[in-house]
């Protein structure tokens, strides 16, 4: 490798943000996604994102399911250019029913960005996410939204941050106004009003910033005399009263920087994202870094695989974050589970929801590669010197149903369809030792997944089945001396089954079940993972 190209190598991991918004559903994420293209002149005229979406539903059987429930199932990945930056935002599915998808996402992420509701404040869902990704030691931005609406009093919103996240709050700017009264934010680092002017658009277009500052005649014309007292008394108080900003503290996660706006009308998405990009570390900027990630060589893992994205090619993806080094289109990497040369062949990138093929990619970019069954969630890929990340979070099933199918001569479709969907992470399949193939088990970590489950068994199969749900709570696998199945079949608040490996896996009724057991056995561990991974 020459110096130029580890230069160049060096340079473009270092412009990359890879990141994803978190929320509760409603605050606003495909309304701010769309808006965040828009800045970044991926799309021209905001309000194609949905209508594009709505076009590719017409499409796609399989997102007829989320057209009814009015939700997002699959996530993808965004891809486009801010400034100097080359941004990927990564989209987790923001339905109530949290799935593995939405951790294995957050995998893959470098930063989150958190939108609140300013009429809601943290809602639950937020609160799951963010715990994830504090987990993870992410850096997260705070974007409180809808400020063209009335809602709570901003200084109240970030005391529930803190106190129901546990996490300093800095506010980089202050709104100017709430509702209607909404004109624009302080900007405390520049100490400098940012008035907003839409020019009549709806938030289709950019909006026009004006800088004002607390002694300019704008200001008082724009605010009156007794919104502007206001704001200078609010100024003063965030000054003396708040924590001190540093970007080390951001980095590590434990403090949020935090941004006002209005995704609806545009209002605080320019200062958000001009902030954003340079406060979000790049690959090489991160906290734990599992490989040097502008060493030359190519390096990633594989987080998610979705299948039948076109149902007319019936074609399965693999999204790969790439850790290190260079992707070359067609380049030959090593598979690190199967310890053989693939050649990575077909790649895609997201641009504003269209596919187009890649020629190079670097770290901190996700391609999806052309997956006829090579690939698996969690696998590591590289050229060079051997590396594995281990790091891609694995999850016990806590709903688990009987699969039962209507009529027995679609039965060949059935296991291939459980069999394909099992390796796409979607569900888990389990059997009945001493039964037949017949009594297959199926087992997920949110319901909405045994939804989805049965819908594309009919859809991409053709297999019509009822899943009876089997009142368990807790799945776990068993490592230890002395384990006898006899005994933990023989009482009615365990059931013993086999993974696709043929691991005994024991489910249990509730938590009580569960601790009883550990217990009784305490030779045996009961682990939330297959032992020896
Ligand atoms: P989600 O992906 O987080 O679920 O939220 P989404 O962007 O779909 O927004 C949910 C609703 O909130 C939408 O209204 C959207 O227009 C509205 N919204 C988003 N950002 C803002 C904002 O800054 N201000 C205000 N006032 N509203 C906002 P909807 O009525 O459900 O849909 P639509 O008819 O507007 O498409």
């Amino acid at each position: 490798m020459s110096d130029a190209n580890a230069k160049k190598i060096a340079k473009e991991v270092h412009r990359r943000r890879t990141f994803a918004i978190i929320s509760h559903p409603d605050a606003g994420k495909t309304t701010m996604t769309e808006k965040l293209l828009l800045y970044g002149g991926a799309i021209h005229l905001a309000g194609s994102v949905k209508s594009r979406r709505a076009a590719k539903h017409a499409v796609s059987d399989w997102m007829e399911l989320e057209q009814q429930r009015g939700i997002s199932v699959t996530s993808s990945v965004l891809q486009f250019p801010y400034k100097n930056y080359a941004i990927n935002l990564l989209d987790t599915p923001g339905h109530a029913d949290f799935s593995e998808d939405t951790y294995r996402t957050l995998a893959a992420a470098d930063a989150a960005v958190m939108l609140i509701d300013v009429a809601k404040g943290v809602e639950p869902q937020t609160e799951k996410l963010f715990k994830v990704c504090r987990m993870r030691k992410l850096p997260i931005f705070t974007f409180v939204n809808k400020m063209d609406r009335e809602g709570r009093n901003p200084l109240e919103l970030l005391e529930e941050i803190e106190n129901l996240l546990g996490i300093k709050s800095y506010p980089i700017n202050w709104p100017i106004g709430m509702g209607k009264a909404f004109k624009g934010v302080w900007d405390r680092a520049g100490q400098k009003a940012l008035l907003f002017d839409s020019g009549g658009h709806h938030g289709e277009a950019r909006v026009d910033i004006k800088e004002s500052t607390l002694d300019d005649p704008l200001l008082l014309n724009t605010l009156g005399p007794v919104r502007l007292q206001e704001l200078k008394d609010e100024v003063e108080l965030l000054d003396i009263a708040g924590d001190e900003f540093s970007l080390e503290q951001v980095r590590n996660g434990e403090l949020t920087p935090v941004f006002f706006g209005s995704a609806m009308t545009n209002f605080g998405i320019e200062p958000f994202l001009e902030a954003f990009v340079e406060m979000a570390p790049g690959p090489d900027e991160v906290r734990v870094k599992q490989v040097d990630p502008t060493r030359p060589e190519f390096s990633g893992f594989v987080f998610k695989i979705q299948a039948n994205m076109n149902p007319a090619h019936r074609d399965r993806l693999a999204f790969i974050r790439i850790m290190s080094g260079r992707f070359e289109r067609d380049m030959q990497a090593k598979l690190a589970r199967e310890n053989r040369q693939i050649k990575l062949a077909y790649p895609q990138t997201m641009m504003a929801q269209d596919r187009e093929t890649v020629e190079e990619a670097y770290a901190g970019d996700i391609i999806g590669l052309y997956d006829p069954g090579t690939f698996r969630i969690g696998d590591t890929i590289y050229t060079g010197e051997a590396v594995e990340f281990t790091d891609i979070p694995r999850f016990s099933p806590e709903h688990f149903a009987i699969v039962e199918i209507k009529d027995a001569l679609k039965r060949k479709q059935l296991t291939k369809g459980l069999d394909q969907l099992a390796e796409e992470g979607a569900i888990q399949v389990f059997k009945q030792p001493y039964l037949g193939e017949k009594d297959t088990i199926v087992g997920a970590v949110g319901q909405l997944q045994f939804e989805v489950l049965k819908f594309r068994l009919e859809k991409e199969y053709n297999a019509v089945v009822q899943l009876r749900p089997l009142l368990f709570q807790h799945a776990r696998w068993v490592d230890g001396e002395g384990f006898e199945q006899q005994k933990f079949e023989r009482q009615d608040y365990t059931k013993v089954l086999l993974d696709r490996d043929d691991n005994p896996i024991i489910l249990f009724r509730n938590d009580w079940a569960l601790n009883y057991c550990k217990g009784q056995y305490p030779d045996l561990r009961f682990l939330p993972n297959p032992p020896g991974t």
